[in-house]
């Protein structure tokens, strides 16, 4: 039987109803993908106020790895909420934190004495991660990524590279960020070939201590292994090597923001484990709280440490419901078959994309690592022209036939899966025969939307 069930129009009555209300309520910065509003969500799938059910290649954009509702999570969080709810860990600490702290430290990667802070919010844990590196270095610069996405508070914002809608009229942003390009190879910013380039964009850290910022005012390259909102970009494996060993070579430290890629998304816990990497400060959050607000900062002992007492916190940093859902989070990521799944889930879809790469003109590109894959749509092979318009055309499409999709990319021409890895087989072929429609339905309609100019 399928799991998706339309029963009204997409957006139905009551989901149109809010809609209004919302508009009149909320700003318009805070945008949505869909036009959705939720009753309930199961395991990979989510029911609208209009009884309308979906499979959810989004899962809250990356944060539902063990699925919606994972039973062994619900029940860590009711037993915690029948304990207490807030009593602040800079007051009255409690064990959960101690004990979620503990297995961080154990499950990242790197043998050393580690440390893990907690917050509430992957930009939050972006803004400690820079404050750490600066107490332990006592320098300021911080070099990221083009195309890189760190959060919107306003250091990650100063990180983050994407200009519309994050950047742009948000400034003046803190100063000594530099950015470098990333190992986009489908868009290459030397356009060069991977494997004859031989790294050069890894390489050009050196370049960039000459020409841009010396090392010994830098204190950190920040990256995340796979992009997330520059559109599921896995770089060769040898790149991050490279640039840690450069990094180490000028006493430069090396975080990785693993928000998106990490708790078994990429078919590891983390995704620097593809490339055998030991950052020395990992970023976590999303898939952590299994849908409560939790995020971490974990790293080298000593480094963690820099910054003196009271320098870190935050009143809710840590909440035990969340720390509780976290370790219920790592149990089931521990002792159960989800890593494996993820491969699994992402090989259906790569061999159903390689597929459509064949036959629509569209899909310029097919990615990623693991469960985290992608298409990226162009108007042209040749030219790879970005294809946004066309991209938001198959996102509707799968949004009112039943499958929730979100876009990523620099150019918004990325669909990205996130699917709760408890998705069954049949419900991802379900959904990928959705997908599979939307881009069909496109490719015929792409000469309609070039001319109109859209
Ligand atoms: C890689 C990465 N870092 C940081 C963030 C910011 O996380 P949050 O939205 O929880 O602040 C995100 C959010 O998408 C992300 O993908």
């Amino acid at each position: 039987m399928s799991t998706i069930q339309l029963r009204t129009q997409i957006p139905g009555p009551k989901s149109c109803a809010l809609a209004a209300r919302r508009d009149a309520a909320v700003p318009r910065g805070l945008s949505h993908a869909t036009p959705l509003y939720v009753a309930r969500a199961q395991d990979a799938w989510i029911e609208d106020v209009d009884g309308n059910r979906f499979l959810d290649f989004a899962g809250g954009i990356g944060c539902i790895n063990t699925g919606h509702r994972n039973p062994a999570i619900v029940s860590a969080i009711q037993s915690q909420v029948e304990q207490f709810l807030h009593t602040c860990s800079q007051v009255t600490p409690y064990e959960n934190y101690i004990r979620l702290a503990e297995r961080l430290n154990q499950i990242t990667p790197g043998k050393g004495a580690k440390k893990t802070i907690l917050l509430n919010t992957g930009a939050e844990a972006v803004e400690n991660a820079i404050k750490i590196a600066r107490a332990y270095t006592g320098r300021a610069g911080v070099i990221a990524f083009e195309d890189a996405f760190h959060g919107r508070t306003m250091m990650a914002l100063a990180l983050t590279s994407k200009t519309h809608p994050y950047k742009a009229g948000f400034a003046p942003f803190p100063s000594d960020v530099y950015r470098m390009p990333y190992a986009y190879c489908y868009r290459c910013s030397y356009q060069l070939e991977y494997p004859s380039c031989k790294m050069h964009c890894a390489r050009q850290l050196e370049d960039t201590f000459k020409r841009v910022v010396a090392s010994e005012d830098v204190a950190a390259v920040i990256a995340e292994p796979v992009l997330g909102e520059g559109g599921f970009v896995a770089p060769p494996p040898e790149f991050f090597r490279i640039v840690m060993e450069i990094c180490r070579k000028h006493g430069v430290l090396f975080i990785a923001d693993e928000v998106q890629s990490g708790f078994g998304r990429t078919g590891k816990m983390f995704a620097s484990e593809h490339y055998g990497i030991e950052p020395d400060i990992m970023v976590t959050a999303k898939s952590l709280g299994g849908g409560l607000p939790l995020a971490a900062v974990t790293g080298r002992a000593e480094i963690m440490d820099a910054p003196g007492p009271g320098g870190l916190g935050g009143t809710f940093a840590g909440n035990p419901v969340a720390c509780a859902a976290a370790n219920a989070v790592l149990d089931v990521l521990e002792a159960g078959d989800l890593l494996a799944r993820a491969e699994t889930i992402g090989n259906r879809f790569a061999k159903r994309a390689k597929q459509w790469q064949e036959r629509f003109e569209l899909i310029g590109d097919v990615r990623g690592l693991g469960g985290m894959r992608a298409i990226e749509m162009v108007k042209s092979r040749e030219t790879r022209q970005p294809a946004p318009e066309e991209t938001r055309a198959i996102t509707q499409y799968c949004c009112e036939h039943g499958l929730i999709t979100i876009t990523a990319g620099t150019y918004g021409n990325v669909v990205r899966v996130l699917v709760p890895l408890v998705i069954t087989d049949e419900q991802m072929d379900e959904a990928l025969d959705v997908l599979e429609g939307a881009i069909a339905s496109v490719d015929v309609l792409k000469p309609a939307l070039v001319t109109a100019g859209t």
